[in-house]
This record gives structure tokens, sequence and C-alpha cells, in this order.
């Protein structure tokens, strides 16, 4: 098993554990590390189904007793209303301060459990159990959390660390194939902004990676995560780089928005990696031989080098105008100098933008 702390500042450090198989000890380790006076674990109801034993012995193990809270699944949850469904639960149940949540899911589920502990009395403390390879390496380290509203995703939400994140790889041989590709663009992304010895790791691991071989992939999957750590506690607010992290996912999102989210996550994620290593070719920041590298690497994770969906331009063009981290109404991509050198630039010129989506048709 791999340890290691985020470290924020002295009241919020989150403790990070990543291994395989320890989803039976997971009770135990929470009694004994996190302990606290009750405990809720919430989690999606295709979770419960494919763990439902698992989850019930962890349930157990924990004194006294942990509370279980299962939501429908899907992104639909992700809005104001169920949650103070879930709220309303919290207060049924008689959840105090001194009650430790558990979030044992996906993205969703994380983002749900994390704003719940978040705002329920003004804070409780909260531990991740990811069980997608995006939440993983991505969703459940960082502390963001994010709630849907009719005018667009993620648009209410807090920045709040979680007390710890315990990643079973184990988990992931549970994942469809369209998941396995969302968190792979993930772990791509890692590997590009990072470059050097956590990119070398990646290109030697991708026929394990894209085999899903989890047994021999914790370097990997903590190498993100130690990644990702070294992004949130220089800029946990996420205000200068930690930005570097969108890299791939000014194109992407608005790609999924562009196609009415008829696209999965991996596949525009890919395609805006992609779409952005071409980019950074064209405005001549990034040597050629390195966008070859890059999309080579990208090839031998089984990523996609063209859409399998029609690209409207003009719709992509509206869709990264109105991107909700664009600043003084221009929108700011990450683009690479090379493998490892990440940058954020402004004032794109929309011709370049349009190009670049040729290539990504
Ligand atoms: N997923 C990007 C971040 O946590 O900042």
């Amino acid at each position: 098993m791999t340890s290691f702390a985020i470290v924020i500042d002295k009241t919020e450090t989150t403790l990070v554990r990543v291994g395989y198989d320890y989803l039976a000890r997971m009770g135990l380790l929470i009694q004994k590390e996190l302990p606290h006076r009750a405990y809720v674990l919430i989690t999606d109801h295709n979770v419960l189904e494919l763990y439902k034993k698992e989850i019930q012995t962890l349930l157990t193990d924990l004194s006294p007793k942990g509370e279980l809270i299962a939501l429908p699944p899907g992104e639909e949850q992700k809005q104001i209303f169920p949650v103070t469904v879930i709220i309303n639960r919290l207060v049924e149940l008689g959840v105090d301060r001194e009650t430790l949540i558990i979030a044992l899911g996906g993205g969703v589920v994380g983002d749900i459990a994390g704003f719940v502990a978040a705002i329920y009395m003004r804070g409780l403390s909260l531990l991740h159990i990811p069980t997608t390879l995006t939440a993983q390496t991505d969703s459940s380290l960082g502390g963001k959390n994010a709630l849907d509203l009719p005018g667009g995703k993620n648009m209410v939400g807090t920045i709040r660390q979680p007390q710890a994140v315990f990643i079973d790889l184990k988990f992931l041989s549970s994942l469809p194939a369209a998941e396995w590709q969302n968190g792979l663009a993930e772990v791509a992304k890692y590997g590009l902004l990072e470059g050097g010895e956590y990119f070398s790791l990646l290109e030697s691991q991708s026929e394990n990676l894209r085999e899903r071989r989890l047994e021999k992939l914790e370097a990997v999957i903590a190498g993100a995560c130690r990644i990702k750590k070294n992004y949130v506690e220089i800029d946990e607010q996420d205000r200068h780089t930690r930005r570097f992290l969108n890299l791939g996912h000014t194109l992407g999102h608005a790609l999924e928005a562009a196609s009415g989210y008829a696209v999965s996550h991996g596949q525009a994620v890919a395609l805006g990696l992609r779409g952005e290593l071409a980019l950074s070719r064209r405005l001549l920041h990034l040597p050629e031989a390195q966008e070859e590298k890059a999309q080579a690497f990208l090839d031998s994770l089984g990523l996609p080098r063209k859409a399998s969906f029609p690209l409207d331009r003009k719709a992509i063009v509206a869709c990264l105008k109105m991107d909700k981290k664009r600043e003084s109404g221009q929108v700011r991509f990450i683009l690479l100098k090379n493998i490892g050198q990440p940058f954020l630039a402004a004032g794109i010129p929309e011709a370049a933008i349009l190009s670049v989506i040729e290539e990504i048709q």
C-alpha cells in the first residue's frame, strides 16, 4: 500500500492510501484511523448492487454500526432538490458534527456527499472511497465538489478537503469500458502535464493500462494522486497553477456540451487533449517531434484520434465562449511548451481553434 498526506495547512490535511484489494479491511481501518461518534455511508444503487456484501461488512465493522444512504444513480441526482432530500435524511438520523460521512462511489456520489459534508451543520468530516478511475485519480482529491444548475454543470459548490481518501484498485475491475476510458484520459493528462519519470512510467505501463491489469497499476494511480497533491497544495483555491489540471478539458468540455452530452467524458477529454496538443504546435509553442511523441503516447493507451460523432464547429466555439473559467471575456487554454511544461494561454485566434477541430474530426 502507498500512503501520503495532502497538506493544505495545519487544520486541513488529507490522508491518501492507495492499494489493491483491501475493501474487506476498510471498516477496521476507518475505525482505527478516523474514529468518529457515528458514520453515514453514501453510495448509489449500482455500487450497492455490485458490493452489497462488502458494504454491509464495512458498516457492521464500524462501531457504532454505520447508517447507509443509497441514491438513484446518475448525474440528475447532482442537483439542489435531491440534495435537500439527503440533508433531511441526515436530520432524521440525528447526524451531528461528530459524524463521518463516507462517500463510496464515482464522481457523482463524491460530488453529492462532498457537498453535503461541506454544508451540513457548516461542515462534517468526509472520507472518500472512490470506485472509478476518474474519481480515484482526480475528483476525490483536492476538495472540490459541485452540483449542477439548469443553467450549467458544476455551477454551485465548495472547496473543502476530505479527511481521507482510501483508494482500492480492485473496484476498477467492475467498471464499464467507457468509464475506464474516462479515467485513462485523466491519467494521460497527468503524464503530459508532468513529463519526466511519470511520463516514462505510463509509456512502460501502456499495455497494462489498456488491458486493465489492476494488480500492476498501483504505482500509476499513486503517481497520478501525488501529481494532483502537488497542484492542490500549491493552489488549493484554483486561482493559478491548479488550472493546469484542465489540460484537455477546455476543448473537451466544449465538445461534450456541443454534443448535448451525448459523447462520453473520456472521449471528449481524449479529443480535447489531442486538439490542445495540436493547438500548442500550431501556435509554435510545442515542437513537432514532441507533439508526435505525445500523440503516439495517447495512441498507446488506446485513446481515440478522431471523433466518432459529427463535430459542429460553430456550436463548439459558442460553448468555448461560455466556458465558466473564462476571464475578461477570454477563453483560457492550458497549452504545452513541451511534455511536462504546461502554461496558461489566452487570446487564441478563433481560426486556430477551428482548424484544430478539423484535425480531430
Ligand atoms: N479536476 C480539476 C481540479 O480538481 O482542480
